[in-house]
């Protein structure tokens, strides 16, 4: 196992450029078995869950190779429908998975992606959606086996903008015969860039962004090269950490578009934010307030996957804030390892009642997940001495190079192994 020691309290200065969003390149790697014509994905982050739907796909009999930072997978020869339960396991956003075996292969068979530390994350949206689609399912023994001969369009409406319901469908729908109209889809720019990339491939979806979705079913697809988007959630972790330690730092790669609200959000903290095209400059001096409140919302709200740095900045800011987690169940897991850098915080369901105390000191913490993980990071950076931040596995699933970014911009960062 591996731990960042951080001796904090140091600037951030300069420029850091964010990696491909780890959000959009699994469901990408996902369709990419849509065709069993070569498909190339270009810039992927070596993040462990790229690893382990490469892995997924490797299974299933797709040939995945990485050079050069790109991706290209041949999936002629795929002909496994089953997902080993031990990588469902590793990463549960493999159920969106469902939709490709079905378009490919008619079936598909996967253990039941379960929980994990941050909810229940139940997948029932999904099953319900695929219903509408002919797929006929069976649950047994922790296992779930679908089936269907031919994918029919359908009119389909999701209860809540499931991120990965809504990439489900378009994953099922793209080659099924006829006409399907998605209400109610999740409207985050990963969805956006999995219709540009099913497009590239040949398919004809279009609304992606809105909450009407249309996906004209097309008879096959053919290869594409497509070079994802930019990781808006690593970006927004390089601005949280640099309102935390103070300095000047640009993030390059992220549109601002994607950012607004946790932009409004650290502007309110105090910081000076320029945002042009794909650069955010961000300057913090220190001495920041606290939000008054925070409200995770499904885009274009606040990001959920950014509220743990967000309460880890406010438990160093001075006044009060309320941080309220209105996607998962148990997203502040984290919080009794901020509470050991000092961090005056009180959690009362999916309420963070947090209590600014102006400086953390060090301490010996354990990430329990990967964007809480995050958040201790950016408190050991801006606490007074040394902390160590353990349980790295959590944090290498979503961002490549941390401790390199970070030390390029100044902070005191050692990976260590132990
Ligand atoms: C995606 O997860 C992201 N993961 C998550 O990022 C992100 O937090 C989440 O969307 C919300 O933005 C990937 O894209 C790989 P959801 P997903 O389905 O698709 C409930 C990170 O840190 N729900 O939009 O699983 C669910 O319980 C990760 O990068 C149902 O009730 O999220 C949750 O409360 C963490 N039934 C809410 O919807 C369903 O069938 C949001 O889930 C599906 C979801």
């Amino acid at each position: 196992m591996d731990k960042y020691v951080i001796d904090g309290g140091k600037r951030l200065c300069g420029s850091v450029a964010v990696q491909s969003a780890k959000n959009s390149v699994l469901p990408l790697l996902a369709a990419s078995i849509l065709t069993e014509k070569r498909v190339v994905i270009r810039e992927t982050p070596g993040i462990s869950d790229v690893a382990c739907m490469a892995q997924i796909l490797r299974e299933l009999g797709a040939d995945v190779r990485f050079s050069g930072g790109n991706a290209t997978i041949d999936s002629a020869d795929a002909c496994c429908h089953e997902i080993p339960s031990s990588l469902t396991r590793e990463l549960r956003s493999s159920v969106f998975m469902l939709g490709s075996l079905l378009s490919r292969f008619g079936r598909a068979l996967i253990a039941y992606p379960g929980g994990c530390d941050i909810g229940l994350r139940p997948i029932d949206l999904h099953l319900s959606a695929l219903k509408r689609l002919g797929v006929s399912i069976s649950e047994r023994d922790g296992f779930i086996f679908c089936e269907c001969a031919k994918l029919r369009g359908a009119d389909i409406s999701l209860d809540f903008p499931s991120v990965g319901a809504t990439e489900n469908i378009l994953l099922a729908a793209a080659k099924a015969e006829g006409r399907t109209v998605l209400t109610g889809a999740a409207k985050e720019p990963e969805i956006v860039d999995l219709q540009n990339f099913l497009n590239a491939m040949g398919a004809k979806v279009a609304g992606a962004g809105t909450d009407v979705i249309e996906i004209e079913g097309v008879r096959e697809l053919h290869g594409a090269a497509f070079r994802p988007m930019k990781d808006r959630i690593e970006a927004g972790t390089f601005l949280f950490a640099a309102a935390v330690c103070g300095g000047e730092v640009e993030v390059v790669g992220a549109s601002p578009e994607n950012l607004r609200l946790p932009l409004h959000k650290l502007r309110e903290n105090g910081c000076k934010i320029h945002a042009k095209n794909d650069k955010i400059i961000i300057e913090s001096r220190g001495r920041l307030k606290c939000n008054r409140r925070i409200e995770t919302m499904p885009f274009p709200g606040f990001p959920t996957d950014l509220q743990a740095q967000a309460t880890a900045l406010n438990a160093s800011c001075a006044g009060c804030a309320l941080i309220v987690e209105n996607l998962f169940e148990t997203r502040f897991k984290y919080v009794p390892e901020l509470q050991k850098m000092g961090a005056d915080i009180e959690v009362k369901g999916r309420t963070a009642f947090v209590r600014g105390v102006g400086r953390l000191h060090g301490a010996s913490v354990t990430a329990g997940d990967l964007r809480g993980g995050a958040a201790l990071v950016i408190a050991a950076l801006g606490a007074e001495g040394v902390s160590e931040v353990l349980d790295l596995s959590h944090i290498d699933r979503g961002y490549a190079d941390l401790r390199t970014k970070l030390k390029k911009l100044g902070a005191d960062i050692r990976r260590v192994h132990i």
